[in-house]
């Protein structure tokens, strides 16, 4: 993994919050255009809803692999709202509507907010990430996301000393989305405090460049790249910071399969499957996983003296 240091970052590389905001507010509504030329049949075209984000940070995270083609990122999907084929999202997420939108911060904090999404972007200079995202079902991409770091939201709420876990509430309006009860919506996953505050969880607003398409959880998702793929919850609407261990939709939904802690790890197998390897979308041959899908180095300490296979 490559690993750029902050201090290689020049400050002229970092645009002020405030023009990314302003820059982005006006990309965001030039993009329904654009997609509409960009892309070929009338319902990706709307799911699509690209728009260029403009110049972006250079972040010191970025590994260094080839990476997934954007037809593959933005139409082999799980958003199970939108339907449980991996092709159903990039058809069906266009009936969310992505803007206005605003994400309710509460619970254990100082300063408890409601942000709208020129607010969020004002939060941090929107950086580019190449992270890996690495499902449970054994599949992964290699991703340019485009986002801020889930900690300049944090701190700008003020968490308080009894705050230790992070709860994160999705969407669901049943007027767009699937109402079956595949999982028990909205979505929800969860964090400890410090994997939340860890530089490496981003807010992602944009991949390849381009807003996120809805069908990647537009205007607002979760990344975190060590952890398999449903940790990163999608189309976020609340952000509750608690005392207690919240409840997430997966571990609801299959407490063996599906553990809190989901830290990719290829020693702990899913009860159904092993998760000693994945497939590369695109590649034909397997490959191994790594632990903590290839950024132990960044973030196994926060699991020391931890029996990882009680938690899961
Ligand atoms: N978020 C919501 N709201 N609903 C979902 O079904 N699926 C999760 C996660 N976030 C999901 C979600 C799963 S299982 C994965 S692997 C990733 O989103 C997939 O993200 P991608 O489609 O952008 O690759």
């Amino acid at each position: 993994m490559l690993i750029k240091h902050a201090a290689d970052i020049r400050p002229s590389e970092i645009t002020s919050p405030e023009l990314y905001a302003d820059r982005r507010r006006f990309l965001r509504l030039a993009g329904a255009g654009t997609a509409a030329l960009a892309l070929g049949g009338p319902t990706e075209l709307l799911a699509a809803q690209a728009g260029d984000l403009g110049p972006l940070v250079k972040s010191p995270f970025r590994v260094d692999e080839p990476l997934t083609p954007r037809k593959d990122v933005t139409r082999y999907n799980n958003f199970y709202e939108f339907g449980t084929d991996k092709g159903d999202p990039a058809i069906n997420a266009h009936r969310m509507k992505t803007d206005p939108w605003t994400i309710k911060v509460e619970g254990l904090v100082g300063k408890p907010r409601t942000f709208d999404l020129d607010q969020i972007y004002k939060l941090a200079p929107l950086e580019e990430r190449i992270y890996r995202l690495r499902c449970v079902e054994a599949w992964s991409m290699v991703i340019p996301w485009v986002g801020f770091p889930l900690s300049a939201l944090l701190k700008a709420v003020e968490p308080l000393g009894s705050a230790r876990y992070v709860e994160f509430v999705t969407l669901f309006d049943p007027k767009v989305m699937d109402t079956r009860p595949v999982l028990d919506w909205p979505y929800k996953e969860g964090l400890r405090l410090d994997e939340a505050m860890h530089p490496l969880t981003l807010m992602a607003v944009g991949l390849y460049g381009e807003v996120l398409p809805n069908q990647n959880g537009a205007p607002v998702r979760l990344v975190v790249p060590w952890k398999y793929g449903f940790k990163s919850a999608k189309s976020i609407v609340t952000i509750r910071l608690t005392d207690k261990q919240p409840n997430t939709s997966w571990n609801d939904a299959g407490p063996e399969e599906y553990g809190f802690y989901s830290n990719v790890n290829p020693d702990v197998d899913h009860p159904r499957w092993s998760q000693a390897k994945e497939r590369r979308i695109g590649d034909f041959l397997k490959r191994k996983t790594l632990p903590f899908n290839g950024y132990a180095d960044q973030v196994a300490s926060m699991y020391a003296g931890m029996d990882l296979r009680k938690n899961f």
